[in-house]
């Protein structure tokens, strides 16, 4: 993968807009989440503008905790990634689909067929967002009463993967031969079992599906404790994170590719930070932009969203809100580094309890940019000279206007100065992302 000079970009479609306060909002159909026409309108404007995918996060729970919170909040009202990006793979045609799926609570086989699936349905444009489950929620959906500890999360999802893979290998490229005159459909000789026994999973094969179009799906991670690094060192191939600064953006930029180059792969991982952008004609214009976002956000939301972000390990229903943020709060076993990220702010920024709250609700620790299309196009454009960044996730506090401000103010600015494309350059996402199609494990072995 050369940089070739120009960012990669992705949106978020997460519910109803970035912000938590954003289906409040005039502009924004209260009842998107489950509408189809809403996420293709979506698709079809960031398709337009050449963007390289639509992301879909998730999560297989409702993961707010509390009443209070569940009351005001719109995204337990969402549809279930796969499902989504199938539906959407037919009404696009160029932009990768992207969706997210736990290898906490899901079986290998069921998911390799899925996004096989999605990669034939959409000819190549799948990517699989791999997540090892950090919401406490999720845990009691699945039969167990606390989520396994962090570690042995992380220990399932490398097996997991390299399982999914060999799933995905079990046809070579062209063993559906389909001879009508000899009746023969499949050279056996060119199907491989997986036979896989292993600590976590044992799974056998074959998969009842031929080889995806991309080889595999586009492998896309967001490890950011040491073992999450780690882990997407050696499997991601986009690498999602949220950088609320320059100086950590290239200090996690730096990390990733050095692990990855001790693999002999950092040419084959992007890394993609995420920015919300708030974008008005004038700096005024979009800081009353964020201004209406936030006082559309009620106190228990943004109490709830920061709890949930720190760990669920401190009540700040009981803290005085007007007081400094300690410098440590007690361990997690749910995501450890977004706790530590909102720490260090806290600390760099003296944040009182009030301050950072507010500062998770708005962006939940990811860049936030207030300000002209010019203002946002300098800090993509230096995140991305200074290798901060290959590119963006793009997070529009709202949708559909959000991203269309975006897409109308800020991608000709970021044209305008050579740093973003205008149209598709190949037509699987592997292609337009410059990643490698990578070979059939068992055949190399045979060579
Ligand atoms: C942009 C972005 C999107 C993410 N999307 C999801 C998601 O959809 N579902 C999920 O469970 N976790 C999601 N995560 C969390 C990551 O998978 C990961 O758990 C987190 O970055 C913490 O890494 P760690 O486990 O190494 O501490 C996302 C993280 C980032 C930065």
């Amino acid at each position: 993968m050369r940089r070739n000079g120009k960012m990669k970009l992705g949106v978020m479609l997460w519910s109803l807009g970035y912000h938590e306060g954003a289906w409040l909002d005039p502009s924004v159909p209260a009842n998107g989440g489950a509408d189809i026409d809403y996420y293709a309108h979506l698709a079809a404007l960031a398709e337009a503008a050449a963007f390289h995918f639509v992301f879909v996060p998730d999560s297989p729970s409702v993961i707010h905790e509390d009443y209070a919170t569940i009351a005001r909040v719109s995204r337990s009202a969402v549809l279930e990634p796969i499902t989504l990006l199938s539906a959407l793979s037919s009404r696009t045609q160029h932009i990768g689909l992207v969706g997210t799926a736990t290898t906490t609570y899901h079986q290998p086989y069921h998911l390799a067929r899925m996004f096989a699936s999605l990669d034939h349905l959409s000819r190549g444009r799948a990517a699989w967002n791999i997540v090892t489950s950090g919401f406490k929620s999720e845990a009691a959906n699945f039969g167990d009463k606390e989520l396994p500890d962090h570690g042995s999360r992380y220990a399932r999802a490398r097996e997991f993967v390299e399982v999914v893979k060999g799933l995905w290998d079990t046809w070579e490229d062209d063993a559906f031969i389909r001879d009508k005159q000899t009746g023969i459909f499949a050279d056996t000789t060119k199907l491989h079992v997986l036979n896989h026994r292993g600590d976590c999973l044992s799974v056998r094969g074959p998969l009842n599906i031929a080889r995806p179009p991309q080889g595999y799906p586009v492998l896309v991670q967001a490890g950011a404790s040491d073992t999450g690094i780690r882990f997407a060192a050696e499997v991601a191939e986009v690498v999602f994170t949220a950088a609320p600064s320059l100086e950590l953006g290239k200090r996690y930029y730096a990390t990733v590719k050095e692990k990855s180059r001790a693999l002999g792969r950092d040419d084959q991982v992007l890394v993609m930070p995420g920015i919300v952008p708030i974008v008005g004609r004038t700096k005024q214009e979009a800081s009353e932009k964020l201004k209406k976002l936030q006082s559309y956000t009620h106190i228990d939301v943004q109490i709830g969203t920061a709890n949930r972000l720190l760990g669920s390990v401190t009540d700040l229903r009981s803290v005085n809100l007007d007081s400094l943020v300690p410098e440590t709060l007690p361990e997690t076993n749910f995501t450890k580094s977004r706790q530590n990220l909102l720490l260090d702010l806290a600390a760099s920024h003296k944040l009182t309890w009030r301050q950072l709250i507010r500062m998770a609700s708005d962006s939940l620790g990811h860049l936030m940019v207030v300000g002209t299309p010019d203002e946002i196009a300098d800090v993509m454009v230096d995140a991305f000279d200074q290798h901060a960044a290959d590119g963006f996730n793009v997070l529009p506090a709202t949708f559909p206007d959000g991203l269309k401000d975006f897409i109308e103010l800020v991608v000709p600015e970021l044209r305008r100065r050579g740093k973003f494309r205008s149209r598709y350059s190949g037509q699987t996402l592997r292609e337009n992302l410059g990643l490698e199609r990578p070979l059939n494990q068992f055949t190399c072995r045979q060579v």
